[in-house]
């Protein structure tokens, strides 16, 4: 999938701003602070309907403005589609709305339709964070591609706010209301943990293989770590049923400590390098090569579940590298399909790239 054109409207820093990207690799050139970050951000928001910079969605609107927009046409296996995405700041609230061909859609729907891998060096805490980080990361991707994971998703979270709530306030407790929240929990809860389970699976070839690539030979090893117990070859009666069980044998503690303590909201991704932990052992540059090698195998994983390439975002990461690996690492993104990247500067120019000068937000292509 690629978008041929893509506008955004008071979004951020820009005013009106309209860049037609082509297919294969386009790069975005300028100043700290002119843009860059903010139309790749722009891009994300049509693919997963949220930013990868920020939670706080009302700082999207351009400063002294009350409603941004971003809109693209994309070509997708399907046909042309156009999709779009804008956001109504109000005194108090933001309203956010996202459009398929110009109809409202709800998220479930829209999510999906332009799917989006994105990189910055913010990205680093996935490695080096917090679980909760990791387990927003198989989330996105794999709401992305499987419409039903997001809707299990959405339930199972909703079920543990109130089941949290519940336990909070303490006894007396309201025992059916408490087995009604356990059974959805179950069973949206073993759907989730089997599609993440099968999902690092998936991952983990792409991602070893990527590594060598980009190492001295290490061998990085991704591993599931699972509050219910999932073992290799658990089918979802199976999850369900570990699931029911670690729910009883939590009970106590749970009533204890007022929490819900298991099931997938406290399950992890685990990173491994030649068999410790990336976290705790890796240097600054084994961190950022196993990231690296983890997004470049989420795109691969995603075009071969989906038999469609997704959009690459890569912000900022050239800045990291020599000039002599960033050469090769851009060679390299040749292969996608439709990749951005953007850069404060760079070397000499790419062949087979499209270049854009962002300056104040205005965008135009120089090559
Ligand atoms: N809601 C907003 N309204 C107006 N300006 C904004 C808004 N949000 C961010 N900005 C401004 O947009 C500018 C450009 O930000 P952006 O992050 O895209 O820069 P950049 O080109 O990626 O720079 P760098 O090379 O430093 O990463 C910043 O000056 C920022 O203050
Ligand atoms: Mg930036």
């Amino acid at each position: 999938m690629r978008i041929t054109r893509i506008t955004l409207a008071n979004c951020r820093n820009y005013g009106e701003a309209t860049i037609e990207p082509q297919a294969g690799l386009n790069v975005f050139l300028g100043r700290n602070a002119q843009g860059k970050s903010n139309l790749l951000e722009a891009i994300g928001l049509l693919g997963t309907g949220k930013s990868f910079r920020t939670s706080r969605e009302a700082e999207i609107v351009r400063e002294g403005y009350g409603l941004a927009a971003v809109s693209a046409e994309a070509v997708v296996r399907s046909g042309n589609v156009t999709l779009g995405f804008t956001i109504a700041r109000g005194e108090r609230t933001t309203r956010k709305t996202l459009t398929i061909n110009g109809r409202a859609v709800r998220y479930a729907h829209f999510l999906g339709k332009l799917r989006v891998v994105s990189f910055a060096p913010a990205d680093l805490a996935l490695v080096v964070g917090a679980p909760g980080l990791r387990r927003a990361f198989l989330n996105l991707a794999l709401a992305q591609e499987q419409p039903n994971y997001y809707t299990a998703l959405a339930m199972y979270s909703r079920t543990l706010r109130q089941k949290n709530a519940l336990l909070r306030a303490g006894p007396p407790y309201d025992e059916e209301l408490f087995a009604i929240y356990d059974r959805t929990m179950v069973e949206r809860g073993a759907r989730m943990t089997l599609a993440r389970a099968q999902y690092v699976q998936a991952l983990g070839p792409h991602a070893r293989a990527e590594h060598l690539r980009w190492s001295a030979g290490e061998e990085l090893e991704l591993g599931y770590s699972s509050a219910i117990g999932y073992e290799v070859g658990d089918d979802e009666a199976a999850l369900r049923e570990r699931f029911e069980r670690a729910l009883v044998a939590a009970r106590p503690r749970e009533r204890a400590r007022g929490i819900a303590l298991v099931g997938p909201h406290r399950d992890d991704l685990t990173l491994a390098l030649d068999g410790r932990s990336l976290a705790e052992y890796g240097s600054q540059g084994q961190h950022r090569t196993a990231l690296l090698a983890l997004k470049i195998a989420e795109y691969r994983a995603m075009a071969a579940a989906t038999g469609e390439a997704p959009l690459l975002l890569l912000d900022d990461v050239l800045s990291e590298l020599d000039p002599d690996r960033a050469r090769r690492f851009l060679e390299g993104l040749g292969g996608f399909e439709q990749a951005f990247v953007t850069a404060t500067h760079l070397d000499r120019s790419l062949p087979d790239a499209a270049a854009f000068s962002i300056e104040n937000a205005h965008v135009e292509r120089i090559a």
